[in-house]
C-alpha cells in the first residue's frame, strides 16, 4: 500500500485515535452489517475490498492504482502515435506519478512544483511541457535550467520572458476555442485569438525560439467529442497562415477535456479519438502534424472513491421540505469542482435499497458556500442517518489539491493509492 504524505499523516493521527481507543472509530467499522458494494455502478472491487478490511480516517480519497494504469493504456492505445502527457494538476500523488512515469507517460506541469514532483521520479526533462501560459519568469529560468525545454503561452508578455529564460526551446501558442459541451469550461482566461496566435508565432520564431505549434482545450469533462473539430480547424488555418509567412509549424497539442463517469454515461475514449483523427484528415489530409494529448481528469477521476460520513441530517421547516443531509466532506476537502452544481457526482450508501427522496447536500464548515448540491435534484434514501458511512464515486481527480489546509481546524482531504 502507498500513501501519499498527507494521507500518511492522515492515517497516522487516526492510528493515535484508535490506540487511545476512542470509541467513534469501532463504532464506524461495527456499523458496515452490508458488505461495501462494489461492480460496475458501485465501487470499484479492489477499493471496496480494501475499505471492508482496512481502517482509514474520514473522509478519505481512496486511488485504485491498477484503474489509472488501465486509464493510461487505454488513452494511449486510442491515440496511437500521440504523445501523452498526464496532466499532474489532476492527482499529483507520488504513488500516481511513479505508475505513469513507469508506463512511460509524459507530463504537464503547471507549476516548478509540479515540475519538481515529476524530476523526483526521474521523469525527464525533455518529457515535460510547462503548460501554464501564466508562469513567473525566475520559474521559467528554473524550468529552463532543470532542463525543461517546452513551454506554452498566450500573449506578448509571456513570449519575451520566454525568449530571456529559456533560449531556443520549443514553444506553443494556446488559442481560445468555444467550450460548448463541457461540464467544466475553461473560459477565456487562457488562450489568445487565433489572429493574435499567428503573429506570436512569427514573433517566437524572430525572438530565436523554436516556434513548434498550437494548443487548445475545449473544456473539462467535454462530453461531446465533435468539439474537437472547430478547433483543429482553427489551428489548419494557423499552420496555413504561418507557412506562407515561411514558418512551419510542427505539433498540435488537444489538451484535455476526455470524461470520467460522473451521473450521466459518458462516450468512450476511442469515440474522442475517432473524432479528432477524422478532424485532423479533414483539415490537414495526409499532412497531419504531431499530436500531445493532455488528459487529467481521464486517467484519474474513475480511479478514485472518497469514503466519507453523515454528520446530520437535518430538517429546517419552510416550504422547501428537503432534508439537508451534512457530510464530513465538502467544498473545502476537494469537492470543489461541485461550484455553481457543475460536477455530479454519484453517491453510494449501504442503504440505497430503501425509498430515495430528493436532499439539500451540504459539506461541514460554517460556509454556506460549502453547500454541494440544492438547485440540481440529489436523491438519497430517507432512512439516511448520522454516521452512516457514504461513498462518492469517480473522485479521485481534483480533489485533493482543491482541499483547503485547514478550514474550520478540519484536516485536508486523506489520500491512499492501493
Ligand atoms: C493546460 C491543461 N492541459 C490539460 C488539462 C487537463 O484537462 P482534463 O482534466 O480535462 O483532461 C488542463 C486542465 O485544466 C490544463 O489546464
Amino acid at each position: 500500500m502507498l500513501a501519499s504524505n498527507r494521507g500518511r499523516e492522515a492515517l497516522r493521527a487516526y492510528s493515535q485515535d484508535q490506540a487511545e481507543g476512542e470509541a467513534p472509530c469501532r463504532r464506524r467499522v461495527t456499523q458496515l452489517r452490508k458488505p461495501i458494494p462494489f461492480g460496475p455502478s458501485v465501487l470499484p472491487p479492489r477499493i471496496a475490498r480494501y475499505l471492508a478490511t482496512t481502517k482509514v480516517p474520514s473522509p478519505c480519497l481512496v486511488v485504485d492504482l491498477s484503474i489509472v494504469e488501465r486509464q493510461y493504456a487505454d488513452i494511449a492505445k486510442a491515440f496511437t502515435g500521440a504523445r501523452v502527457f498526464y496532466a499532474v494538476k489532476a492527482n499529483p500523488d507520488d504513488a500516481i506519478l511513479a505508475s505513469l512515469t513507469k508506463l512511460g507517460s509524459s507530463f504537464d506541469a503547471a507549476s516548478i512544483g509540479e515540475i519538481d514532483m515529476c524530476l523526483k521520479h526521474g521523469v525527464n526533462p525533455l518529457s515535460i511541457s510547462y503548460g501554464n501560459t501564466i508562469k513567473k519568469q525566475a520559474d521559467i529560468a528554473a524550468a529552463y535550467a532543470r532542463g525543461v525545454r517546452l513551454y506554452a503561452f498566450d500573449s506578448i508578455g509571456e513570449l519575451e520572458k520566454l525568449a530571456v529564460a529559456a533560449p531556443g526551446a520549443k514553444v506553443f501558442c494556446r488559442v481560445l476555442t468555444p467550450n460548448e459541451g463541457a461540464e467544466w469550461p475553461l473560459s477565456r482566461k487562457f488562450g489568445c485569438e487565433p489572429e493574435m496566435a499567428i503573429d506570436l508565432m512569427a514573433r517566437a520564431k524572430q525572438l530565436g525560439l523554436d516556434a513548434y505549434g498550437i494548443s487548445f482545450h475545449v473544456g473539462s469533462q467535454q462530453l461531446d467529442p465533435t468539439q474537437f473539430d472547430v478547433a483543429i480547424g482553427t489551428t489548419a488555418e494557423i499552420f496555413r497562415e504561418l507557412a506562407k509567412r515561411g514558418i512551419e509549424l510542427r505539433m498540435i497539442n488537444v489538451g484535455g477535456g476526455f470524461p470520467s463517469r460522473y451521473l450521466r454515461d459518458v462516450p468512450p475514449i476511442e469515440d474522442y479519438a475517432r473524432a479528432i483523427d477524422a478532424s485532423l484528415g479533414k483539415w490537414f489530409g495526409h499532412d497531419k502534424p504531431e499530436i500531445i494529448v493532455e488528459p487529467g481528469r481521464y486517467i484519474v477521476g474513475d480511479a478514485g472513491v472518497i469514503q466519507a460520513e453523515v454528520v446530520l441530517v437535518a430538517d429546517k421547516g419552510g416550504t422547501d421540505k428537503r432534508p439537508w443531509v451534512y457530510l464530513d466532506v465538502g467544498k473545502f476537502h476537494g469537492l470543489a469542482e461541485t461550484m455553481d452544481e457543475a460536477i455530479k457526482y454519484r453517491i453510494v450508501t449501504l442503504r440505497d435499497g430503501d425509498e430515495k427522496a430528493p436532499v439539500i447536500l451540504a459539506g461541514p464548515t460554517c460556509d454556506s458556500a460549502d453547500t454541494l448540491y440544492e438547485k440540481s435534484i440529489c436523491r438519497l434514501p430517507t432512512t439516511l442517518k448520522a454516521g452512516d458511512k457514504v461513498w462518492i464515486l469517480s473522485t479521485g481527480a481534483y480533489t485533493t489539491t482543491y482541499s483547503s489546509v485547514a478550514f474550520n481546524g478540519m484536516p485536508p482531504l486523506a489520500a491512499v493509492c492501493i
